[in-house]
């Protein structure tokens, strides 16, 4: 309850704590531990501020997508731990399995332009037909590699959804 104006409901840290769970593999929370991981989630939500500002910058890149076989526009933008935005679309090719999702190209050029030290905070997709469009899985185990604890904003089944990677790729691997 005294997160509520964080704008994260009893319901989303009920699904961040199974989450939790999951990742860590643990059996059950204590009282304290459960207050320490939803102070933590406070700590990291996204102002929304600054996921409107993601959002626009998703919206403004899909603009330049080259989809003219699909003709389904996709404009993704990624916010960086140092507070940057980087931003890409879908680049399609006459050899269809060379197309890149616009989340890959959005983070590899951040990796372009930063170097591999990037860290993922968060992603915002939007696509020009205006349906549910969530990451492929490519993309999903490519935002991991990046942003282990990202959260994700895009068109899901019943309207605008949010989620961690980790609900998007349970699992998601990892070289040691
Ligand atoms: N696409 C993306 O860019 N991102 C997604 O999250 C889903 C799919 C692109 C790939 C292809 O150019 C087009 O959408 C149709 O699959």
């Amino acid at each position: 309850m005294q997160f509520r104006s964080s704008g994260i409901t009893d319901g989303m840290q009920e699904k961040a704590l199974e989450c939790f769970v999951r990742v860590y593999n643990c059996r059950s929370i204590s009282p304290v531990a459960r207050r320490e991981i939803f102070a933590f989630m406070t700590r990291k939500a996204l102002s929304a501020d600054l996921r409107s500002k993601l959002l626009r910058s998703a919206k403004r890149v899909m603009k330049n997508a080259h989809a003219p076989y699909s003709k389904f526009r996709v404009g993704a933008a990624i916010l960086l731990s140092n507070g940057k935005i980087f931003a890409g679309c879908n680049v399609e090719n006459a050899s269809y399995g060379m197309t890149n999702c616009a989340e890959r190209t959005a983070i590899f050029s951040a990796v372009a332009q930063l170097g591999p030290k990037i860290e993922i905070r968060a992603v915002s997709v939007v696509n020009d037909h205006g349906v549910p469009c969530s990451p492929c899985g490519a993309c999903r185990q490519v935002i991991y590699e990046f942003g282990p604890d990202a959260v994700i904003f895009f068109q899901g089944a019943k309207g605008p959804q949010q989620a961690h990677i980790t609900e998007l790729l349970p699992e998601g691997f990892r070289l040691q």
